[in-house]
């Protein structure tokens, strides 16, 4: 490959300068024996006529272990173990696959280049091994519209990895999709700090993402939204959340995503969605919902949404969905289902609820019989009443006098003498 050289991904950054100013001046001194059909797979294609009368600076060729073309302005280097991102790519470069590296910390200015690559519209970096996103790792994309991180354990993102690391001036972020999916990291690499607030702050910084149109967090073991994380993403077409474990969106607001047209709530642990929930997805215009695989609760809780669930159609496959608990209601159908069917009843069995309704009566019974006895009798407890009472006062009487000759030293001594 003309102008390929050896590049370890050890080389430090000074060896990388020398062997630029190497290749710029080799490049020079050769260009005329250059063939333009040689050059044209990787120099960033300059017309024919220009190349022919003067050789351009080689501002960013296909790094060696990528596949590079400029027709579909398309780098890809896929599955190529890379421990860092190439620092010359080409800068006619808009969709950028990085996949299958090794680059473990995407530093600031990851992708900044001199000149910028300007067209970069797309990145992927799905399954790279990506631990960590420093502050402003994706500054200085201003075409960035698309970037692919799912498959990635980060346990270090930063809460500006997507706004500017200045966060106080940070401009918007030309993001209008984010691909989050599946980039839980090991619960130990977490240290006890909530997934969740991570997410959430990282997508709130700045309101830099207020232009983001599609966010896909499936698969990250989600237990709950935290409450303020929408509320940073006014602009959102598409809130995927499948295959997590979202208990309950009972906190969680859906009303100012008046753009919203579809809502992936597949496969979490959703057990009944309540009237406040129900009535904001109602209220967006043109939203669609899915709610298959969840395991519904159908008691007294869940009348309202089955109400609901029979007038909307908001709510896409609704006749798939079905109970999952109490046990003499799973499997049934919840469009099916009557408000009679949907009961709280207390968790004992019937033959045991009788049992315990007929013990109940039989203590009333015996509770008013003794109470009857009493009144029935009051005269002769009355009295007998008054008799404990001379009894007891006979005995303090006595105890009185015993206590008096007890506290005579002399006739203790007395008493104990003849004791003996
Ligand atoms: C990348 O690394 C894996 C395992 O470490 C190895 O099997 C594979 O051949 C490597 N790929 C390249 C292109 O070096
Ligand atoms: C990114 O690359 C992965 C792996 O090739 C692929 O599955 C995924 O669909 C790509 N993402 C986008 C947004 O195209
Ligand atoms: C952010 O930018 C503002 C204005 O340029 C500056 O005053 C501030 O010190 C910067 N903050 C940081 C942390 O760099
Ligand atoms: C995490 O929490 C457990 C108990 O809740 C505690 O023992 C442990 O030290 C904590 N770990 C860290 C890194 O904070
Ligand atoms: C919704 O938007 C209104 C006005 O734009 C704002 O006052 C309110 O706080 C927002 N509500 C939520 C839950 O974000
Ligand atoms: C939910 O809304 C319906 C209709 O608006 C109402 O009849 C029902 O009482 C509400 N349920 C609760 C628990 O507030
Ligand atoms: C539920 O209501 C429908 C219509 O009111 C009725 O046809 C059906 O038999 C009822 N089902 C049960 C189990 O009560």
């Amino acid at each position: 490959m003309p102008g390929g050289r050896s590049r370890g991904p050890a080389a430090g950054d000074w060896r990388l300068r020398l062997a630029r100013l190497a290749l710029l001046l080799l490049g020079w001194v050769s260009s005329p024996a250059l063939t333009p059909s040689a050059a044209s797979s990787t120099s960033p294609a300059p017309s024919p006529a220009s190349a022919a009368s003067a050789p351009p600076p080689p501002p960013g060729r296909c790094p060696p272990p990528c596949e590079c073309s400029e027709a579909a302005r398309t780098v890809k280097c896929v599955n190529r173990n890379l421990t860092e991102v190439p620092a010359e790519l080409p800068p006619y470069v808009r969709n950028l696959f990085l996949t299958g590296a090794q680059l473990a910390v995407l530093p600031a200015a990851a992708f900044a280049r001199r000149p910028p690559l300007a067209e970069l519209a797309a990145l992927n970096l799905s399954g790279s091994r990506v631990e960590e996103v420093r502050a402003g790792a994706f500054e200085h994309l201003p075409s960035l519209r698309q970037l692919d991180l799912s498959h990635n354990p980060l346990a270090r993102l930063s809460p500006f990895a997507f706004s500017g690391s200045n966060a106080s001036v940070s401009a918007p972020s030309p993001l209008l999709e984010l691909m989050l999916n599946h980039i839980v990291p090991p619960a130990k690499e977490l240290q006890n700090r909530s997934f969740e607030g991570i997410v959430a702050t990282a997508l709130r910084a700045g309101h830099a993402l207020r232009g983001l149109r599609r966010l896909e967090l499936a698969s990250n073991h989600l237990l709950y939204l935290p409450r303020d994380l929408l509320a940073h993403l006014p602009g959102l077409r598409h809130l995927d959340l499948r295959d997590n474990s979202l208990v309950s969106l009972t906190h969680v607001s859906f009303r100012n995503l008046t753009h919203l047209e579809s809502l992936h709530l597949e496969d979490n642990a959703l057990k009944v969605l309540h009237n406040g929930t129900l009535a904001e997805l109602q209220g967006l215009p043109h939203v669609r919902v899915f709610l298959d695989n969840n395991p519904w609760v159908c008691d007294c809780h869940m009348v309202d949404m089955v109400a609901w669930l029979k007038e909307t159609e908001v709510v896409q496959g609704k006749a798939r969905l079905t109970c999952a608990f109490p046990e003499k209601m799973r499997n049934r159908v919840l469009l099916e289902l009557n408000s009679s069917d949907l009961d709280c009843d207390p968790i004992l069995p019937p033959s045991l609820q009788t049992s315990y309704v007929f013990l109940g009566i039989v203590l009333a019974l015996i509770g008013a019989i003794f109470l009857l006895v009493l009144y029935l009798n009051r005269k002769g407890i009355k009295k007998w009443m008054h008799n404990i009472r001379d009894a007891c006062r006979d005995h303090m009487e006595g105890y009185h006098y015993r206590y008096e000759i007890n506290a005579d030293p002399r006739l203790t001594n007395l008493s104990s003498n003849s004791d003996v």
